[in-house]
């Protein structure tokens, strides 16, 4: 991931104009930005503009007032005011589109080509759009004695850690409605069907700005990992204003309304053999954990997840004077789950620690599984708005038998990806919401075709975001055409993903 991130950035200093900051319009944040109900673009940090677009809260009552989405264009270098702008729809949820583009926006210019403008935003609830939400309000004391009580390990850990982690749920779902109903009344406003809208709402401000009738206004969509979820719920909800829609990496939206990630581990053994098989391709130069054949790296692999199952490795730092650690069995499975993101990227560090490992160093692990906690919370709270009226993950049963399957599924993955995604932690929100904000019995897909075509990328090994949920999506949309890449790793371009910790699906 490193490598990757290193690129991106060389790029961007590359790219960099370097007399703008004497640029006295240039804004260098959305807090210089005045929320307008017109679409009205702003130059910001250096090379983009910048819009808060005001939207009503709900649209069902626009008595309730407005809030603001923080919008990101990077215009093509031949594109004109005519130009079609892409919107990249980013991961999540929670993940903030503002930063992805100012991170990929080499990649997201060689990807699409000059002739687009390129736009991106964050989502309600997220960084500089309206509506986010402390469910701790700055508490962090209490944040951190929740966690303690709950990120105790890989869920199936020891014979109590599942039950505890089942039960200390409900205390997230308490703080996070308490500061709903004390400080942030419309908190809970931020779900998909309503980013959806929001994407209307921007079309047709975008169209009314190039003198054109915003009815007729179509939305040119990117959609990765869980902004597939958006993608395929503006299709259902505006089948006749698609421009031009990709969704890549896809999460199945339905399970996804569901609070049901049981189908995220379907390929991530067979992502995780891929390690093994990669490096031995690789060869002993390139490959640190190299072994004479595939099979004898998996079962040094194996070897190694055994050995630290029944030994943790104290990292004492007496020395250092540093804090003292325990490396566990935990934080090789978040070093997994983690790499899993970005596996080309990721495998050659995940070959290193290993092989440190081997030699009895595990001192690259410490605090890797706490380094997954949660410390931003939109990507859970729009997560539970979505889910909290066909939740099929409350009860203690419920929540056994999903472990049960996850694990039966991925023995390198299984135990871990529950207490990843923490889906668990919705069972006790009490969203107090308007139909019109919520997916209901309405099944996501159509009986008819969308204005264009929709197209379906898929790597036929996609680790967290499985080919199996491509293959569904495309038959719920008559007309789609799904691409499929011979590929491992998370969408067909990479560009979504720099911060796994915060980008869940
Ligand atoms: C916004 O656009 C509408 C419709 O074109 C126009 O009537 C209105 O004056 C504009 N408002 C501002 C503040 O520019
Ligand atoms: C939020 O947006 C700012 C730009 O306004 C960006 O620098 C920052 O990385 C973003 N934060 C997150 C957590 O994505
Ligand atoms: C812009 O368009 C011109 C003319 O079509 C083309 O020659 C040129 O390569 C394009 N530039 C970029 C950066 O795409
Ligand atoms: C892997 O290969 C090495 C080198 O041949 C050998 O020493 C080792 O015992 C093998 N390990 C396993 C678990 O097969
Ligand atoms: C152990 O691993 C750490 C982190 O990867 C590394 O910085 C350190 O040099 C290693 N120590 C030894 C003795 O190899
Ligand atoms: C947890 O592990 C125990 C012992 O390995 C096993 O019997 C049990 O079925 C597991 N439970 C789940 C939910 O995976």
């Amino acid at each position: 991931m490193k490598g990757f991130l290193s690129v991106v950035l060389l790029f961007n200093s590359l790219g960099c104009k370097a007399h703008s900051w004497n640029d006295r319009s240039m804004v260098y944040g959305f807090d210089n930005i005045e929320p307008s109900a017109n679409l009205t673009w702003t130059p910001c940090f250096d090379d983009f503009t910048c819009s808060r677009l005001e939207v009503p809260l709900d649209y069902s009552d626009t008595s309730l007032g407005t809030t603001s989405i923080a919008f990101i264009k990077l215009a093509g270098k031949n594109a004109t005011m005519e130009s079609p702008s892409i919107i990249i729809n980013p991961g999540g949820p929670g993940g903030s589109g503002v930063d992805l583009l100012l991170t990929n926006r080499a990649i997201a210019s060689q990807a699409f080509g000059e002739q687009y403008n390129i736009v991106s935003f964050d989502p309600r609830g997220v960084n500089n759009s309206g509506l986010s939400l402390d469910c701790f309000s700055g508490n962090t004391e209490a944040r951190t004695a929740f966690s303690r009580l709950h990120s105790t390990g890989v869920t199936n850990i020891s014979s109590t850690s599942l039950e505890e982690q089942y039960y200390s749920s409900s205390i997230y779902g308490e703080w996070c409605n308490n500061a709903v109903e004390k400080e942030s009344p419309h908190g809970f406003y931020v779900t998909t069907p309503a980013v959806a809208r929001d994407l209307l709402t921007f079309i047709e401000a975008e169209a009314e700005l190039a003198g054109k009738a915003p009815s007729d206004a179509k939305l040119w969509l990117y959609g990765i990992s869980y902004g597939t979820v958006v993608g395929a719920t503006f299709a259902s909800m505006f089948p006749d204003r698609v421009g031009r829609m990709i969704l890549d990496g896809i999460a199945d939206a339905e399970q996804y309304y569901d609070n049901d990630y049981s189908a995220n581990v379907d390929q991530m053994d067979e992502a995780m053999e891929k390690f093994s098989s990669f490096c031995h391709s690789a060869g002993p130069e390139r490959c640190s954990f190299w072994g004479p054949t595939p099979a004898n790296i998996t079962a040094r692999m194996d070897n190694i997840i055994l050995q630290l199952k029944n030994h943790p490795v104290p990292i004492s730092e007496v020395h250092s004077r540093g804090l003292p650690a325990l490396v566990t069995y935990s934080d090789l499975k978040a070093l997994f789950v983690d790499a899993l993101y970005v596996p080309t990227a990721s495998f050659p560090v995940m070959a290193d620690i290993l092989h440190q490992l081997e030699c009895g160093n595990a001192s690259a692990l410490a605090g890797k599984f706490d380094g997954l906690g949660v410390t931003f919370d939109a990507g859970h709270v729009i997560q539970c708005a979505d889910s909290y009226r066909r939740n099929k993950l409350t009860s203690i049963e419920e929540f056994k038998s999903y472990v049960e399957y996850t694990v039966s599924k991925s023995k390198y993955i299984g135990d871990v990806f529950p207490i990843f995604v923490d889906s668990i932690l919705c069972r006790s929100f009490r969203p107090q919401l308007p139909d019109s904000m919520v997916v209901q019995d309405q099944i996501i897909g159509l009986d008819r075709p969308t204005s264009f075509p929709i197209l379906i990328a898929s790597n036929t090994i996609d680790p967290i975001t499985p080919l199996i949920s491509a293959r569904k999506t495309s038959s719920r949309f008559p007309g789609s055409i799904l691409l499929l890449q011979e590929a491992v790793g998370v969408s067909c371009y990479q560009i979504s993903i720099t911060k796994p910790s915060q980008i869940r699906v």
